[in-house]
């Protein structure tokens, strides 16, 4: 009987054990559901109001340079041992802190004020390095969220969005998404070398013509997000590229090398690198997006 109770008391402490190391569990993994959706998800909805369309301007961007300035001030004459002027800038500082750290709701914890409060003390030491130490640890509180929110801040408000865009595709004569123009100019572009490759060289003229017609009409995009002429990817020294590549494909038996060799400079120096520079936005809000279809936020 009694090693009966023993052997159920054991059994009870298991089951508990288990119970509390499952809500422990289940605690650190909503933690990290939660930390992950920060991270792959949009910024903070209530700033909004603070960007354009909403507001006249980027208030908020304008409010950091309006709080950067003293604090950098601090760090100035810190380093020439003006204490008097430091602490006024420090005052300054500390209003635009509070002020913005009240900007974003969902953001007022990532302002901790402790930090702020020890620089504060640390300026009346008067000794550079305590002060120099005190200023890293603030200056760790705005990298903290500057590395994780600065980025998709950008890409939300700043960088335009090309799902708006309509091209109308030269070859086809269809008003297309510019995503489906994408598609288009690279069946094109990969089509010269596949027809090649099976002894068409008609058919992968047939595709180079549809490529060039095709990047006329790339050109002329650039110019819904951009005022000034374009430098790069849609250029002169690509033109050149892709016309040495038409000179070689109506040859009568086209060189394979070459054409692989121009196709591939014309894949990193236009396509490649226009990605690099481009998709990382367009990708981020095409992705929030979707999640807010999925009623996910
Ligand atoms: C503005 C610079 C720019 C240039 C130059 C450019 N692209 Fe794109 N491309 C984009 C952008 C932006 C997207 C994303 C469009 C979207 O999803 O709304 C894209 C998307 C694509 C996609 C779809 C990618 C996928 O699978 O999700 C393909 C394929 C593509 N481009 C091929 C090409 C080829 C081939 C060239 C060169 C002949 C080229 N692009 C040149 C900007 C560019
Ligand atoms: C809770 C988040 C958060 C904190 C904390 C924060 N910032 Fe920012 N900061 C941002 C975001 C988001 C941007 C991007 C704004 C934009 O581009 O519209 C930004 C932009 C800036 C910029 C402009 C940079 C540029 O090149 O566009 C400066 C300067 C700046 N912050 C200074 C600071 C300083 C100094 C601190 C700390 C004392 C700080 N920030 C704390 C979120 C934060
Ligand atoms: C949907 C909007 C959009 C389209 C379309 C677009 N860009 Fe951009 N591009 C941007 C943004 C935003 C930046 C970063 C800020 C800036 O430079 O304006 C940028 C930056 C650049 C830059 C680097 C900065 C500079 O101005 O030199 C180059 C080069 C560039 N784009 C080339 C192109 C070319 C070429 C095309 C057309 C084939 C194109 N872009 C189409 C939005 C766009």
């Amino acid at each position: 009987m009694k090693s009966l109770m023993a052997l159920s008391v054991v059994a009870l402490v298991l089951v508990m054990g288990c119970a509390t190391d499952q809500s422990k569990e289940i605690a650190q993994l909503r933690q990290e559901v939660s930390d992950l959706k920060v991270l792959a998800g949009p910024p903070p909805t209530s700033l909004d109001t603070l960007y354009p369309p909403e507001a006249d301007a980027p208030v908020y961007q304008i409010k950091m340079f309006e709080m950067e300035a003293p604090f950098t001030g601090i760090a100035i004459e810190t380093g020439k041992g003006n204490f008097e002027l430091a602490k006024a800038y420090f005052e300054r500082f500390r209003t635009q802190y509070l002020e913005v750290s009240k900007m974003v709701p969902e953001w007022e914890k990532e302002y901790p004020l402790e930090p702020v409060e020890q620089l504060g003390a640390s300026l009346e030491t008067g000794e550079q390095d305590k002060i120099m130490a005190a200023f890293g640890a603030v200056a760790g509180a705005c990298n903290d969220c500057h590395f994780l929110n600065m980025p998709k801040v950008q890409q939300k408000y700043h960088w335009e969005d090309c799902s708006g865009i309509m091209v109308s595709d030269p070859v086809t004569k269809e008003n297309v998404k510019y995503s489906q123009f994408m598609v288009n100019l690279n069946v094109s572009f990969v089509g010269i070398g596949l027809e090649l490759e099976q002894g068409q060289p008609d058919n992968a003229l047939k595709h180079f013509e549809a490529l060039n017609s095709r990047y006329q009409t790339l050109k002329e995009t650039c110019g819904a997000c951009h005022q000034t002429e374009r430098e790069y990817y849609v250029d002169d020294n690509v033109q050149a590229l892709i016309n040495t590549l038409g000179a070689t494909l109506r040859t009568s038996s086209p060189d394979t090398n070459s054409v692989r060799t121009l196709s591939q400079q014309i894949g990193m120096e236009s396509c490649m690198k226009c990605h690099w520079l481009h998709i990382p936005a367009t990708y981020a809000k095409a992705q929030w997006n979707e999640r807010k279809q999925g009623g996910e936020e």
